[in-house]
C-alpha cells in the first residue's frame, strides 16, 4: 500500500482530485465509488474546477455513493444524495442515472441492499473506491464490530458517530440512529482504494489503521489487506504515525521512503511517499 503525508488538507484534497481524474480520463465510463462528509469537499472542489476548464469529462462516468441515512427523505438537506448534488453531480455533466446511492427511504431495505449489491456487480464492479475514515476508524459506516465479509446493510450508529456528525443537524436528537452503508467485503472488491484524512482529531484512528492490529475493532485496519490502496494524509491526521513504523513499513516485508514535495522538501519531515508491498520487487 502507498501513504502520502501531505502539508495541508488543500494539498490532499488536490492529490486525490489528480488521481481520480488520471483515472476518469484512462477509462471515461469508469466506476467511481464515492463518500460524502467534510474531508471529500476540497476534492470535489478541485474536480469541478477540472471539468468546468474543460479538462474533464464526466458524460460516460458512473458512481456509487458508500452509505446514506435511513429514514431521511431524498431532498434533506443532511441527506447524501442532497450532498452529492450540491457539491459534485449538479456542478459537473454527470447523468445524473449514472448516479447511484443506496434508498435510506425503501420500504424493503434488505432488498434495496441486495439490489445495491447487484447494481454494482452489473456495472462491472467499482474500478476506484474513495473513503474518509471516522475517529472511531470507520469506514463508510461500518461501525467498530463490523466484520471483513459485511456487505451492504443496515447499521446502528454508535454514539460517537452521532455525535461527530450532530454538528450537520440543528441538534443531536436529530441525527438519524441507523444508516445503510457498503460493507467492508463490498468495498474491499473495489480494484483501488482511495482513503482521505485530514486534521488531528483524525490522527488516532490512522494510526491504530496503519499501525494497530489488523481488527474489527477498527475498521479500517482491514484496507492493509488490499492489494491497490493508498493513504492520502494531511500532516496533522498523520501526525500519530510512529517514525519507527513508517521506516519499517508497517509490517509489511518491503517499504521505500522519499520525499513527496519536492518543493518543499525542508518541511518537518513529514512529506513522505511511502510503498510498501509484501515482497520486494524484483
Ligand atoms: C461518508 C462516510 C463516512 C465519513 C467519515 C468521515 O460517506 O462514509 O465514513 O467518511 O465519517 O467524515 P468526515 O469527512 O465528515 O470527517
Amino acid at each position: 500500500m502507498e501513504v502520502r503525508v501531505l502539508d495541508t488538507s488543500d494539498e490532499m484534497g488536490q492529490a486525490a482530485a489528480e488521481l481520480f481524474a488520471q483515472r476518469i480520463e484512462g477509462k471515461p465510463d469508469v466506476v467511481l465509488g464515492l463518500a460524502t462528509g467534510s474531508t471529500p469537499l476540497k476534492m470535489y472542489d478541485a474536480l469541478v474546477r477540472l471539468y468546468e476548464q474543460g479538462k474533464l469529462d464526466f458524460s460516460h462516468v458512473v458512481s456509487f455513493n458508500l452509505d446514506e441515512y435511513v429514514g431521511l427523505p431524498t431532498n434533506h438537506d443532511q441527506g447524501y444524495r442532497y450532498f452529492m448534488d450540491k457539491n459534485l453531480f449538479d456542478k459537473v455533466n454527470i447523468a445524473k442515472e449514472n448516479t447511484h446511492l443506496p434508498d435510506g427511504m425503501a420500504s424493503d431495505l434488505a432488498a434495496m441492499c441486495a439490489a445495491y449489491e447487484e447494481a454494482i456487480k452489473d456495472a462491472g464492479g467499482i474500478d476506484i473506491q474513495l473513503l474518509g475514515i471516522g475517529g472511531n476508524g470507520h469506514v463508510a459506516f461500518n461501525e467498530p464490530g463490523s466484520g471483513k465479509e459485511s456487505r451492504t446493510r443496515v447499521v446502528d450508529l454508535t454514539s460517537e458517530t452521532i455525535r461527530d456528525n450532530s454538528r450537520f443537524f440543528k441538534d443531536e436528537s436529530e441525527v438519524p440512529r441507523q444508516a445503510v452503508t457498503m460493507g467492508i467485503g463490498s468495498m474491499m472488491e473495489a480494484r483501488e482504494i482511495v482513503l482521505i484524512a485530514d486534521g488531528a482529531d483524525k490522527a488516532e484512528a490512522i494510526a491504530k489503521a496503519l499501525e494497530g492490529e489488523i481488527t474489527a475493532a477498527v475498521p479500517a485496519s482491514f484496507l492493509r489487506e488490499h492489494p491497490n490502496c493508498t493513504f492520502l494524509l494531511e500532516r496533522e491526521a498523520a501526525s500519530r504515525l510512529s517514525p519507527g513504523a513508517l521506516e519499517s513499513g508497517y509490517g509489511a516485508g518491503w517499504g521505500t521512503i522519499g520525499v513527496s514535495n519536492p518543493r518543499h522538501p525542508s518541511r518537518g519531515g513529514l512529506n513522505f511517499v511511502l510503498r510498501f508491498s509484501g515482497r520486494k520487487p524484483k
